[in-house]
């Protein structure tokens, strides 16, 4: 495997806890005075992002930099996309400057998956459509194990906007992977139509949820992706499924809010709420950067692959990634030769 696609890829709970784990060297890399370790130097990764985003580009560029990777940065509004050029000739023309991984954000579900298949660069999917964001999922597990060790039997409540939520999608599947029980809480108009497969509880009710959560998760409204008529009001939706500063007693005092951002404060969470010390929403972008190390790593500068969905003894063969943060010289990566440039 040489993508990282869907939360799939990784191959269920041992995978991400594999990502997890070299997370932790990297948090201990990004804590230095000079952040910064060779490990993919000669290595190029280019942003191909046909929508919006702040944390999640710039965590990925400061994830790239901090390995030493050279970063090639593509903006649709300033592009040769403008002149009707095709999602094909765009990859293409990108691959063919010489790069070693795309990392993809599209608002069409499957763009990544399509891209992965033209080019030879390892492909990232940084969020497409409503349908996954993979590395956003690694970030939630990442602080969640953080703050509360594990996600073994850990109740989250994710609430909002679960239909148009690539972010959602992704994270169900995580978190239960790492064993938490994950109960939705939105109106009806707000969840996907069929929730077959989902390993989730659902509820309409959020003031009978949340004195029994560890962890509610909030999300945004996510009005782009949004036909009309979906909920009655901005301030109704706030009345009935916001976490506002009187809702939020509710909470167990230990239980956690996090958000995966942009944050509408006033809509899915009071202004308050969200700088409560019981927020997490900070810790999970400084988790971001770490992670995105991580999984850049695994994909290009180990050779390694990461393992494949195997049963145990399989897996025993898999490649041994070596500790990137165990000496501030690289790992075998750097004996690599520069990549040949078109
Ligand atoms: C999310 C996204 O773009 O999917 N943001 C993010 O990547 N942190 C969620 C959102 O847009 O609401």
């Amino acid at each position: 495997m040489r993508h990282l696609l869907d939360v799939a890829d990784l191959g269920g709970a041992e995978g991400i806890e594999e990502v997890l784990r070299l997370t932790d060297s990297f948090v201990e890399v990004s804590e230095r005075a000079i952040p910064r370790v060779p490990a993919l130097r000669g290595k190029t990764v280019a942003w191909l992002f046909y929508e919006d985003s702040t944390r999640t580009r710039l965590s990925f560029e400061t994830a790239a930099k901090r390995l030493s990777a050279d970063t090639m940065n593509f903006s649709v509004s300033s592009s040769s996309v403008k002149k009707g050029e095709s999602l094909l000739d765009t990859a293409k023309t990108i691959e063919a400057m010489g790069i070693d991984a795309i990392v993809v954000r599209h608002a069409s579900a499957g763009a990544p998956h399509r891209i992965a298949g033209w080019v030879d660069a390892a492909v990232i999917n940084a969020g497409d459509g409503w349908h996954e964001h993979p590395t956003q999922a690694l970030l939630d597990c990442y602080t969640l194990r953080q703050h509360l060790g594990s996600l073994d039997g850990c109740r989250i409540a994710i609430v909002g906007d679960i239909k148009h939520s690539r972010v959602a999608r992704s994270d169900v599947q995580a978190f239960h992977a790492l064993g938490a029980d994950v109960t939705l809480v939105a109106p009806p108009t707000l969840l996907p139509p069929s929730l077959d497969g989902w390993p989730v509880r659902v509820s309409h009710d959020l003031d009978a949820v949340l004195p029994d959560v560890d962890v509610v998760y909030l999300l945004r409204m996510q009005r782009e992706r949004m036909g009309t008529g979906l909920i009655p009001s901005l301030r109704e939706y706030t009345a009935t499924w916001g976490l506002t500063n009187r809702r939020v007693e509710r909470l167990r005092p230990e239980a956690l809010v996090m958000h995966p951002g942009p944050m509408n404060r006033g809509v899915e969470i009071a202004a308050e709420v969200a700088d409560l010390p019981r927020s997490v929403i900070l810790d999970q972008v400084r988790n971001g950067v770490a992670v995105r190390m991580a999984v850049l790593y695994l994909l290009l500068g180990s050779g390694a692959d990461l393992p494949a969905p195997t049963p145990p003894a399989a897996a025993a063969d898999a490649p041994v990634v070596p500790d990137p943060a165990a000496s501030p010289e690289p790992a075998a990566p750097d004996a690599e030769p520069e990549p040949a440039r078109a």
